[in-house]
């Protein structure tokens, strides 16, 4: 079956990678007709929309998209920069990555973070003996994308329904009830039972899937009793009645950022909520190379994006070489084959990328841990189009 992949490159090396990225797609032979989408900074400045209509219609009709990355700007700085006939207009800046999210309801968020053997990014810890060790990192991270304190449902200074209802709290009455009005700033922490049954849904399937033996429950039930709470009620229900011979753990946030350091290869797919989720999982990607490394996919129940977890890095996009890794868009291509259960295509794309790290002769200037500027080509750095090309060529 041939199918239509929306590209959306954005802004800055969004657009690097992005292209770098289908070129490996169409050496591994997949077959697809690629429509390019508008969006990002450009289209704020020159529509008042990061994220047209058009692009919207596309998504909806296409239903996969690959995308680069975008630049945000706080609300003044992205105003200033409005065409001069759009200004004073009423125009504000939204995130279109965060829009697309709300719009198509992109809820489950999956961040895988596995180490490549010879990446000399990984992360490396003394064991018992005093010995300097690497442990495998295999972590899939499933993160809940569109509730949470990122709802966005937040007040400063509140209005007097939200006050008064509020102060029918003991709690609140108790710790906060003299606090001036205008001296409170609340962000709410909201949970749904439908989207936490999805998301653990959906870490329990993979799990089954691909054989990890463990989902962790990675919230702070213990004193976020109702949110963290649901959480881990609704998975062990699930685990029992569906998934038993998955064990089922669960770790607080805090807690889990001090062991990832201490046993990272203890652990297989890992759930949370929006917030302890975007933690959690860009502490393991730290310990597998960070952002050149990392990526992610974005699913709802139509439309699925598929990102890196980097963002535009506006300072290397205007270099005459590019030299920013691109293998964490080239993985978020993978996890768009696994979606659309071009399986063997993704592993061959990654045994490829496995075999150039193994090697270690090409190797970007993140790797080889310099500070990125023109010049690390001259260093010995490769450049993104000869990683890419690399990796094409093990293919
Ligand atoms: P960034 O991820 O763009 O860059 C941070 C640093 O990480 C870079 O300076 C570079 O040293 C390194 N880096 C990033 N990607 C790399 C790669 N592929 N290879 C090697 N090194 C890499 O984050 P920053 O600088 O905070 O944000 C820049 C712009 O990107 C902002 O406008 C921000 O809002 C936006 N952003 C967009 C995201 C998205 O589109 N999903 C995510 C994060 C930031
Ligand atoms: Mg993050």
């Amino acid at each position: 079956m041939k199918h239509t992949i929306v590209l959306l490159p954005g802004d800055g090396i969004g657009v690097i990678v992005l292209n770098e990225s289908v070129r490996v797609l169409k050496k591994a032979g997949f077959e697809a007709d690629y429509i390019y989408g508008d969006i990002g900074w450009e289209f704020w400045k020159k529509e008042g929309n990061a994220l047209p209509e058009r692009t919207i219609k596309l998504l909806a009709q296409h239903k996969t998209a690959l995308f680069g990355a975008i630049t945000s700007k706080p609300k003044d700085d992205a105003v200033a920069e409005l065409d001069t006939s759009l200004k004073d207009k009423g125009f504000t800046y939204s995130s279109p990555i965060v829009g697309m999210r709300q719009l198509f309801n992109l809820d489950i968020c999956i961040r895988p973070c596995k180490s490549y053997k010879g990446n000399p990014l990984n992360f490396v810890r003394r064991g018992r003996t005093g010995a300097i060790e690497e442990p495998a990192v295999d972590v899939v991270i499933f993160r809940q994308n569109t509730e949470c304190l990122y709802s966005g449902v937040e007040w400063s200074n509140p209005p007097d329904p939200v006050y008064q209802a509020f102060m029918t709290h003991p709690k609140f009455r108790q710790n906060f009830g003299n606090v001036p009005r205008e001296d409170l700033a609340i962000s709410s922490r909201i949970f749904t039972r439908k989207a936490t049954e999805r998301i653990l849904m959906a870490a329990f399937e993979h799990a089954a899937k691909y054989g990890y033996k463990s989902v962790t429950v990675c919230e702070k039930p213990n004193v976020i009793r109702e949110t963290s709470g649901l959480m881990l009620k609704l998975a062990k229900k699930i685990q029992k009645e569906k998934f038993p011979s998955i064990a089922l753990w669960d770790t607080n946030i805090d807690a889990q950022m001090m062991w990832l350091t201490k046993n990272p290869e203890d652990y297989g797919v890992i759930v949370a909520g929006n917030m302890f989720g975007d933690i959690v999982s860009d502490g393991f990607a730290g310990l597998i190379g960070g952002l050149g490394f990392a990526a992610s996919a974005n699913l709802g129940e139509q439309v699925a994006v598929f990102e890196p977890t980097h963002g535009s890095a506006p300072k290397y996009a205007g270099y005459p070489i590019p030299i920013v890794n691109p293998i964490a868009m080239i993985e978020a291509a993978c996890l768009m084959l696994d979606h659309l259960s071009e399986t063997d295509k993704a592993s061959r794309i990654r045994n490829a990328i496995k075999q150039v790290i193994a090697e270690g002769k090409v190797r970007t200037y993140d790797m080889m841990r310099f500070t990125g500027s023109p010049d690390v080509i001259d260093k010995g750095a490769a450049s993104t189009v000869k990683m890419t090309d690399a990796i094409i060529e093990k293919l």
